[in-house]
């Protein structure tokens, strides 16, 4: 069977979002706890069974894959993945392999990445200050992420940078991010928190919207909206005649679901139809038995038929609400 996969309310999904482990080596403040307790290694899929998957979804339609995690390249062997999946990409049935990376991987990896087919990631990067870096993630790696990004770029990997808007901590700093990514030719994301999971209780604090700082980017740099469309929920403007894009996602103060192409799936092999509520349906087991095509095939449309119109995060009265409980990180 190779029917597209078109949900109720008339969106093709043709964009996975896979996590490849829950296991991060930062821990910032609004994807994790301190104490994370990591699943067990039977529960996660191994790297055999998510290229199965990868085919399963690539049959019914699915033309980009973005591996994340936790952190996808901590991930141990992820590179026989990516190859594989960056195969695909050369013989056609991909349009793209991509990653979201929180780059501390890559000053050892980018080549490799890039000699395996990944033309363009995204890097998680709040702040350039290293003590900020190190309040937000609780780790003191902020000179390895920017190697890393260095080393993407050396590589000939196109780099988006993506920024979560914290209030207080690194909203000050979002011109002068934009004017290095300008220099250097990276794109900018900037994203609203979205209250995912119990993680931290001083984030509703941090909630910036993002609906004020386009007005002030504006004073500084010239923003012409673009027609440029990843696949993804950003909107972007060109930045100073091309320089580089300035992105925004903004799930509050800006609803994009009723173009939503994409499904995610973790690393235990639940899907989640969408990132902004609770309802899956577990392919593990499917995956993991004898006729498993088949199998997958009835969960596959029994999780698209499910597809929600939408999130219901949103802020009211300064607060915000629809608070989903399940960590960023596996999703
Ligand atoms: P590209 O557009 O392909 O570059 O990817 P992306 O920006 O969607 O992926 P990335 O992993 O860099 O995610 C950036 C931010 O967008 C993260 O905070 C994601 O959680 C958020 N995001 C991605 N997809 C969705 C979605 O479907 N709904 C919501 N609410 N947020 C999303
Ligand atoms: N809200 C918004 N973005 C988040 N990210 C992680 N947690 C949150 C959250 N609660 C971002 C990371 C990374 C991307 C995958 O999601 O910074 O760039
Ligand atoms: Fe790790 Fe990314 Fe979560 Fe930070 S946001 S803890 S880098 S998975």
């Amino acid at each position: 069977k190779t029917a597209s996969m078109v949900d109720p309310f008339g969106r093709r999904i043709t964009y996975v979002r896979l996590s490849v482990t829950d296991r991060c080596d930062l821990r910032c403040r609004y994807c994790m706890a301190e104490d994370m307790v990591f699943l067990p290694k039977p529960e996660v899929l191994t790297l055999e069974e998510m290229l199965s998957l990868s085919d399963a979804f690539i049959a019914r339609g699915v033309d980009r894959i973005r591996l994340t995690g936790g952190e996808p390249l901590v991930r141990k062997n992820i590179l026989w993945l990516i190859r594989a999946l960056g195969a695909r990409v050369r013989d056609g049935r991909l349009r793209e392999i991509t990653l979201t990376t929180n780059g501390t991987q890559l000053p050892h990896m980018a080549h490799d990445l890039a000699a395996a087919g990944v033309r363009r990631i995204n890097v998680s990067l709040d702040t350039r200050d290293r003590e900020t870096f190190a309040e937000v993630t609780r780790r003191d790696r902020l000179d390895r992420v920017l190697a890393g990004v260095a080393a993407a770029k050396d590589a000939g990997i196109t780099v988006k940078i993506n920024m979560v808007a914290l209030k207080g901590l690194n909203d000050h700093e979002i011109p002068d991010m934009l004017a290095w990514c300008a220099d250097e030719g990276h794109d900018l994301t900037l994203i609203e928190t979205m209250p995912m999971g119990s993680i931290d209780d001083a984030r509703e604090d941090r909630y910036l919207p993002l609906s004020g700082v386009l007005p002030m980017l504006e004073e500084r740099f010239s923003l012409i909206p673009s027609l440029h469309r990843t696949g993804g929920p950003a909107r972007y403007w060109d930045v100073n005649g091309g320089a580089s894009r300035l992105g925004l996602i903004t799930p509050l103060t800006n609803n994009f679901c009723a173009g939503c192409n994409r499904v995610r799936v973790t690393c235990t092999g639940r899907i989640y139809m969408c990132l902004g509520q609770g309802d899956h349906v577990d392919l593990r087991a499917a995956l993991r038995s004898e006729d498993w095509r088949g199998q997958l095939d009835a969960l596959l449309d029994k999780a698209i038929g499910a597809k929600p119109e939408g999130h219901d995060f949103a802020v009211s009265s300064g607060r915000m609400t629809g608070t989903v409980d399940r960590h960023m990180s596996v999703t």
